[in-house]
């Protein structure tokens, strides 16, 4: 008899990584549960182990391969157990997974994740390695490499999102940058835009069911473009198409691409009430030499050029960023203009990186990674001491203002000691809640749980450098009469 027909089948994942691996964490996880499999938090407890990995810094790599170390003799309780690591490592590494862990049955890339159940099957008939990758860039054309980068985008199911009312969609997959640090677009493949008409569809389908907030993804993501019937798609004028859906609140989009920050896509954020008046535009660094041997494709006065357009379109935008320090032949002459750059463009917030050398690179072939670990440390904490510095004072600007929230849920530390308690007047529950405001600060408040997907207004009474604090002052809710 098959294992399959007898066993109820158990399924542990583990992602690391940016938002695309979350939501292809997602799908893997909902086309899984189709075919018979439920979640379980216990790996010891798996059928099935899945690792989605992130090549994107060595550290997440080696976060998964001392995990792979630790299952190293799991199987022996369970021989039918199969271990798979899927996503980028999967893409980058190939082969060299099998070598290193060869206690790992399936190694699938980005571009193959919708062959998983099959695979999974076929390891556990054959109890022979499954390699599904898709082309080496340099290994054939540009039509055959995109083609074998296959966007995976199934029907959505509805129970498997984290949260029911936010879903991302993914409108595009790869890049076609190479900014020389970075393995992207070798992980990710070709840049590929997907129909406008499949991602209307799909932003339809996820709102009737109950979605308030589509967050786009995409690596460059207002590098969109899309020709359908003979018309050209921008950011812009994808949003467009679906803004007005009735019971859709807000839209993001992440990440943009400085080049490509175009007038029209400011236009769409200053005149569409539902997208959010915020915009996560990396730099990378302060300084032209480093920019340009990152080869960024601008310098430091194109991206003040478009900071100042992003202001003059939609004042109260916040803009946030990511910098990598210790980059190969960073100075301190260097580093201290990425310091200014902060301090100048007083960013909502900014995500900080030590650089890391990444094999099939241009930087790692080039370059000398010449900046010492402990120099890299250093820059890395001045430069976030300054960031939290200007992020705590821009958030005090709010005390005493009100904002809307759309409430996501529980706040992660009531989540630690669920803070409900009786409302003395009414006896309706309130509970310490979070959700993000238009300008995507985080807010938490003292709230009804009911208000968990809604837009609330809240005044806002402290704050942190990541955190507003406030209560409600409006759409109170009344004690339910029943
Ligand atoms: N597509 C996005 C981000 C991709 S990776 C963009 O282009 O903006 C997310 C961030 O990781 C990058 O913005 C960069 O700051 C950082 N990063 C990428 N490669 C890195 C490397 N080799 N070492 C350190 N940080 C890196
Ligand atoms: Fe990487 Fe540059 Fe592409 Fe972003 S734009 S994914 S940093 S190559
Ligand atoms: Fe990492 Fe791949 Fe995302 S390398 S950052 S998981 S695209």
């Amino acid at each position: 008899m098959l294992y399959d027909s007898v066993h109820n089948l158990k399924l542990y994942i583990e992602t690391v990584g940016c938002q695309m691996n979350l939501l292809d964490s997602e799908l893997v996880v909902a086309a899984l549960r189709k075919a018979g499999y439920e979640l379980t938090a216990d790996v010891a407890d798996a059928d099935t182990i899945l690792f989605n990995t992130c090549s994107v810094r060595q550290h997440a790599e080696d976060k998964i391969y001392s995990a792979l170390g630790r299952l190293k003799f799991s199987k022996r309780a369970r021989p039918q157990q199969v271990i798979g690591v899927i996503g980028c490592m999967a893409q980058k590494d190939q082969d060299l997974i099998f070598k290193r862990a060869p206690h790992v049955d399936l190694v699938v890339g980005t571009g193959q994740l919708a062959q998983i159940p099959e695979l999974i099957n076929e390891s556990r008939k054959n109890r022979r390695p499954q390699l599904a990758v898709s082309l080496d860039r340099r290994d054939a054309t540009r039509q055959e490499i995109s083609d074998s980068f296959q966007s995976y985008d199934p029907l959505r199911d509805p129970e498997m999102r984290p949260s029911p009312f936010q879903a991302f969609v993914r409108i595009m997959i790869g890049c076609d940058k190479f900014c020389t640090y970075c393995v992207v677009p070798m992980t990710r493949g070709p840049e590929q835009s997907r129909p406008p008409r499949d991602i209307v569809h799909e932003v339809r389908k996820l709102v009737a069911e109950g979605v308030k907030e589509v967050t786009l993804l995409g690596q460059t993501v207002n590098s969109y473009k899309h020709t359908q019937s003979g018309r050209l798609f921008r950011l812009s004028d994808l949003i467009a198409e679906f803004h007005d859906t009735p019971g859709l609140e807000r839209i993001k989009f992440v990440t943009n691409y400085p080049r490509d920050m175009t007038n029209d896509l400011l236009q769409a954020v200053r005149d569409l009430p539902k997208v959010a008046r915020y915009l996560h535009v990396p730099v990378q660094s302060g300084c032209n030499d480093v920019l340009q041997r990152m080869k960024r494709g601008y310098t430091v006065e194109h991206y003040r050029e478009m900071l100042g357009r992003i202001a003059e379109f939609v004042p109260d935008c916040a803009v946030s960023s990511d910098f990598i320090v210790g980059f190969c032949g960073e100075t301190e002459a260097s580093f201290e203009k990425s310091v200014a750059l902060v301090r100048e463009a007083r960013f909502k917030n900014s995500f900080i990186f030590k650089y890391s050398p990444r094999h099939g690179t241009k930087a790692h072939d080039l370059f000398l990674d010449d900046v010492p670990e402990e120099t890299k440390r250093r820059r890395n904490n001045e430069l976030l001491d300054l960031q939290n510095e200007i992020s705590a004072e821009d958030n005090a600007r709010f005390i005493g203002c009100r904002v809307e929230v759309l409430v996501e849920g529980p706040s992660k530390s009531a989540l630690k000691s669920p803070l409900v308690a009786e409302e003395p007047a009414t006896g309706a529950t309130r509970a310490q809640l979070v959700g993000r405001s238009r300008c995507d600060r985080i807010v938490v408040f003292e709230g009804n749980p009911r208000l968990i997907g809604t837009l609330a207004d809240v005044r806002i009474d402290d704050c942190t450098p990541t955190t507003l604090i406030g209560s409600i002052v409006t759409r109170e809710f009344l004690p339910i009469i029943e």
